[in-house]
């Protein structure tokens, strides 16, 4: 009995020592949060695109480690991220002139003329709010105009030969399962459709004419693959869609800046 009574005194103790130094850590968790981090997440005049503390908490541990050890998502000083992150696109509208067009992460679209020692000729400003990264792996254009997705949610259609915005989609973010969501990855032209791969995993093909939703496909969800591989799709960042041969491949699954991983290969073809 004594015994007995030995290992219940020692089990309580164990017990208790357990809890009290998980709630130890809680509170120094809280107070690094408060130290650290609250300065921008969760502060109303912190950067705007910093999630807050409850969507934080969403996150895995692995997710918040990778995204603090990227300087580029939690930078002590903030700075713009404004460069240009893809390649130009060369175009001839039916004026004859050639147009070089670059996206540049501000959101900003700058068409220049290669014949006249890359004069500006236009640019256009795609979206109002200028965060980190809004254009950033690449538009796409046709002989008439040139697409680009916005992290910000949408794709914007721009004139090639004038820069005049034609129409750009709404911001969406409604079937957002996962954190951050917009227009990431780059966008692909085909005549009359353009197809753009979403951070929340929806691949959309917008009509070029005047960017209704076509067709969407949501990709971040698991998938029999045919060489019989566990296979699931994620976020949509980097490359876009390819149309060959009458069908359209998309890879999905993205972890970059805390993006959502996969490993498909999706190939869809005209019924
Ligand atoms: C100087 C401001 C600032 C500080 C300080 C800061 N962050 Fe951030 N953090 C940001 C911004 C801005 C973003 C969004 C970046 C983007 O959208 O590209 C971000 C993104 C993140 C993300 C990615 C969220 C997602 O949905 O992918 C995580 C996780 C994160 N921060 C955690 C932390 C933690 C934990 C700390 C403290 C140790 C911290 N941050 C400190 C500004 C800050």
């Amino acid at each position: 009995m004594k015994q007995f009574f030995g290992a219940l005194k020692s089990l309580a103790v164990v017990v208790f020592a357990l809890t009290s130094s998980a709630s130890a850590q809680t509170v120094a968790g809280l107070r690094l949060y408060e130290q650290n981090c609250a300065t921008c997440h969760g502060n109303p005049s912190g950067p705007r695109n910093s999630p807050d503390g409850t969507q934080l908490r969403k996150l895995s541990a692995e997710a918040v480690y990778q995204a603090t050890n990227n300087s580029a998502n939690c930078p002590k000083e903030l700075g713009p991220d404004f460069d240009s992150g893809s390649s130009p696109i060369l175009r001839t509208p039916p004026d004859g002139r050639r147009i070089l067009i670059a996206g540049q992460k501000s959101g900003m679209v700058w068409g220049h003329d290669i014949d006249n020692r890359g004069a500006v000729v236009w640019k256009a400003q795609l979206v109002d709010k200028r965060a980190l990264g809004m254009s950033t792996s690449g538009g796409a254009a046709d002989d008439q105009h040139d697409y680009f997705g916005l992290r910000n949610g949408g794709v914007a259609s721009v004139q090639l030969a004038t820069g005049e915005k034609k129409w750009s989609t709404p911001e969406d973010d409604s079937h957002s399962t996962i954190q951050l969501h917009g227009q990431t990855a780059a966008v692909t032209a085909i005549p009359g459709v353009v197809f753009s791969g979403g951070w929340d995993g929806m691949l959309q093909a917008y009509s070029t004419d005047d960017g209704r939703l076509l067709w969407e496909y949501d990709t971040a969800r698991e998938f029999t693959a045919v060489n019989a591989v566990a296979a699931k799709g994620g976020s949509m960042g980097a490359a876009g869609p390819v149309v060959a041969g009458g069908m359209l491949f998309a890879g999905s699954g993205y972890v970059f800046g805390a993006g959502t991983p996969g490993n498909v290969l999706l190939v869809f073809g005209v019924n």
